[in-house]
């Protein structure tokens, strides 16, 4: 059975336990509704055999591999029901350069193409032209010559994603695959290996030291509590099943925003979805000497100290957001039910008295700011520019990071986030948010900025107010350059019958 179409569109959360959900859920890839959730990951960035038909019956080998959406909803049933560890997880993700090589036609590639119309921005970085084509003058990437892979001196076809929380288990079945691809022909452009970092209550982290992965866009009735009857959400009763409520900040996405009905195929209930993977590095060492130069300008002194760091992030390193608190430690650390209504001046324009116009979080999710900044009637089209991120961190280091460390025993290379995003259209979001908001020195309004902590290309130096929440004085510094992009591509996750029966 096909998606009902309300729910692309609709805001109803879908229960995947009933009977009308599971022909879908089987044919989708997991990862995508919800994270995959393991501790550890091999990616293996593959180049398939010359030959289509060789190519094609490898993919069809390694198909069953694959973890459906539906299957990984029942191992997380599993886990919390009787604390069943769930098994090896698999996506298998393909690049257009891979949808060429397996020999796809051209009729069938010409549905990705993604004309979506853009304002007055030049943007033209989409999945048939892959990351590389349009790196340097979309996202003011690093020349693609220069990185480890899906750059024109190493493209790539296909990313076996494999994930498992026992990694001694993870490195035998990634070598098993290794193996089986190497004997069918295939060239290993690159294997990267992510590691989650989590702190004592096992909240994930990333290099930096900050709690990450929390704002996501949710999907399933497993995310909230207290819908309404019919299972729709009502903000009076409804909360995010991890706490919060939803007064200020609706989390709920319908699946419009992430799936794509699966152009390779001729099946009404097979979806697919869009991915991008980048490989940052991070300069921990750097990062942390300039927050501390940011506390001695702004003159902030002890316990205001942690506050530069959150100016650049948005949130303190326990996930306080900074726009509903000065200090850290807010109860729950990790509020999601927060909007930058509340930062705003005498015109109600975003204003940056408590959260800088340009702190990541803020650049990444204006949560309303582009209604405010230029009146429209509602936040419709800010929403639709989602990402439904599911990075973890790489490298390893020899203290945890938020133990204590000498600032010259910080990594300033080696460490960093395996970012990746899934969405319905890399033009509309990924590429447009990087763009157009993360990139930009005038977004949400002149001289912001670009963002600090991954912004690339030319920022005015940043505008910094040294008092919390009322206007004071207002410092220049310049934050940035300590996210390095190292090689990625974009990729199609296809559905699960077309990966079975490719020809
Ligand atoms: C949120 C760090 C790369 C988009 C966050 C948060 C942290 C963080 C600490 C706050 C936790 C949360 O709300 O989940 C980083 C670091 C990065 C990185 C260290 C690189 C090394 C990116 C990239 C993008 C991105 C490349 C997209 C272009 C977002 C979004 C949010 C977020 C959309 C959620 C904002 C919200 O809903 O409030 N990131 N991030 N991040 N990040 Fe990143």
């Amino acid at each position: 059975m096909a998606i009902p179409a309300d729910l692309l569109t609709n805001a109803k959360p879908i229960d995947p336990a009933l009977p009308a959900h599971r022909e879908w859920l089987s044919k989708l890839q997991g990862n995508i509704l919800n994270g995959h959730g393991r501790d550890h990951t091999i990616n293996l960035f593959v180049r398939l055999p010359a030959d289509a038909d060789s190519a094609r019956t490898l993919l069809k080998a390694l198909a069953p591999m694959v973890t459906s959406a539906l299957r990984q909803e029942a191992e997380r049933h599993d886990f919390k029901a009787n604390g069943l560890p769930g098994r090896l997880f698999c996506n298998l993700l393909l690049t257009a350069h891979g949808l060429r090589a397996l020999g796809v036609n051209a009729d069938r590639l010409a549905k990705f193409t993604d004309l979506t119309v853009e304002g007055k921005t030049t943007l033209k970085a989409t999945f048939l032209s892959g990351m590389a084509e349009d790196a340097v003058s979309d996202l003011a990437d690093p020349d693609p010559a220069g990185w480890l892979f899906g750059g024109p001196g190493n493209p790539v076809d296909l990313l076996v994603l494999l994930g498992d929380d026992d990694v001694g288990e993870l490195g035998r079945r990634g070598r098993d695959v290794k193996d089986r691809l190497e004997a069918a022909d295939c060239e290993i452009a690159q294997v990267v290996r992510g590691s989650a970092l989590r702190t004592d209550t096992g909240e994930g982290i990333e290099h930096f030291g900050y709690v990450d992965g929390r704002s996501q866009p949710l999907f399933l009735t497993s995310d909230f509590t207290g819908l309404a009857e019919d299972g729709s959400i009502d903000p009076a009763t409804t909360q995010e099943a991890g706490g919060g409520g939803l007064n200020n900040w609706n989390p709920f996405a319908s699946l419009g925003l992430v799936l794509k009905s699966d152009p390779l195929v001729d099946d009404d209930a097979a979806f697919g979805s869009l991915f991008v993977f980048r490989k940052l590095e991070q300069n921990v060492r750097g990062f942390t000497i300039e927050e501390q130069r940011l506390a001695d300008s702004l003159g902030l002194k002890e316990r205001d100290r942690e506050r530069a760091g959150a100016m650049a992030v948005g949130r303190f390193r326990d996930g306080t957001p900074l726009v509903i608190s000065e200090f850290d430690g807010a109860s729950p650390p990790k509020e999601n039910d927060f909007n930058y209504g509340v930062d705003v001046n005498a015109e109600n324009r975003p204003a940056g008295r408590r959260c800088p116009l340009q702190a990541h979080i803020r650049k990444t999710n204006p949560r309303g700011d582009i209604r405010r900044r230029f009146g429209l009637p509602d936040d419709d089209a800010e929403r639709s520019r989602r990402i439904v991120r599911r990075g973890i961190p790489f490298g390893s280091r020899n203290r945890h990071p938020n133990a204590f460390q000498a600032l010259d025993d910080l990594p300033s290379d080696g460490v960093g986030l395996l970012f990746m995003c899934f969405q319905a259209s890399i033009r509309h979001q990924f590429a447009f948010m990087q763009n157009s908001w993360v990139n930009a020195n005038d977004f949400v309004t002149n001289g912001v900025g670009i963002d600090p902590v991954i912004g690339q290309g030319g920022s005015d130096p940043h505008r910094w107010q040294a008092a919390y929440g009322v206007d004071g004085a207002v410092v220049t510094h310049g934050f940035g350059g300590f996210v390095t992009m190292q090689g990625g591509d974009y990729f199609f996750a296809p559905s699960i019958p077309f990966l079975l029966n490719p020809d």
